[in-house]
């Protein structure tokens, strides 16, 4: 399906035509002819764009838009107007209208026009989706492999969490309730097994994950302080990650190099001998 639609239009002619031009196209549409009505079926029906008329007997179409707006002000909303230059088409768009319809307009405006805001009304759906759900998503074929490639060994749980870990890098919620689902088991006994083991990490790491180590030879060099520096320069505490997820900090307790501490390893690299002075010139290699 292309899209849901709502056509709100005093005029039931005006509705019919809309749904003659959009349902070939693969567009799921409905109409209604009042604002009042529109604001019902709204609050039921999970429509991805209303095209709406302004002018309208009751409530207006600048009602309607205001009030679905501020409850939801990312709504894809187009609006329909014999007179474009009015007054409300202005109001309209700074309420955040996508666009507008002149009446009378032909087909392929309606098709041209219900396109562009709808192709504007998904792009906005992928960005609102929370980061996590969205790296699943992009994963979605490579977990279902691992999943459909152990779901018959016995004890497919732990190697199943551990290749999809390596996928994605961590093991978000999102993720857990589909291995669940797919599994057969409760949530809860995923998550327990994510939780008790120290390998598994339901935190995301960044682009580059830079690992500081806080064990004794390294500490003693002042590791906490190049800890302290990192954060500083980042914006970002141990085991969070960057807005922009380039860069993630973690600690560890000895990474077997104390001959060269403090260290810090950044992906793969080993940096011996740091200044927590000049780690930021280190971090600075890395785009
Ligand atoms: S204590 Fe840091 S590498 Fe061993």
């Amino acid at each position: 399906m292309a899209g849901k639609i709502l056509i709100v239009d005093d005029e039931l002619v005006v509705i019919k035509s809309c749904e003659r031009i959009l349902a070939p196209e693969g567009y799921d549409v409905s109409g209604v002819t009042s604002a009042s009505d529109a604001l019902g079926e709204i609050q039921n029906g999970n429509f991805d764009l209303i095209i709406t008329d302004l002018k309208m007997p009751g409530m207006d179409g600048l009602e309607l838009i205001r009030r679905v707006k501020e409850k939801n002000p990312s709504a894809g909303i187009v609006v329909i107007t014999g007179y474009p230059s009015q007054e409300s088409i202005k109001d309209a768009l700074e309420y955040g209208i996508i666009d507008y319809l002149p009446k009378p307009f032909s087909p392929q405006l309606l098709l041209d026009v219900t396109e562009k805001a709808m192709s504007l009304v998904k792009a906005q759906k992928v960005e609102e989706k929370p980061p996590e759900v969205q790296d699943v998503e992009a994963k979605l074929g490579e977990i279902y492999n691992v999943i459909n490639r152990n779901r018959n060994t016995p004890g497919a749980l732990i190697p199943i969490l551990q290749q999809t870990q390596e996928i994605l890098g961590y093991l978000p919620p999102a993720v857990q309730r589909i291995i669940a689902k797919e599994l057969n088991l409760p949530v809860s006994e995923v998550h327990a097994v994510v939780s008790f083991y120290s390998f598994f990490t339901m935190k995301p790491k960044g682009k580059h994950n830079i690992r500081v180590c806080l064990g004794t030879a390294c500490y003693v060099k002042r590791a906490n302080e190049i800890l302290e520096k990192l954060s500083e320069y980042l914006g970002i505490g141990e085991g969070e990650i960057t807005e922009d997820r380039k860069f993630s900090i973690e600690t560890v307790r000895c990474l077997g190099a104390c001959g060269l501490a403090p260290v810090v390893v950044i992906d793969h690299d080993t940096h011996g001998g740091v200044d927590p002075v000049k780690v930021s010139e280190i971090v600075k290699q890395y785009n």
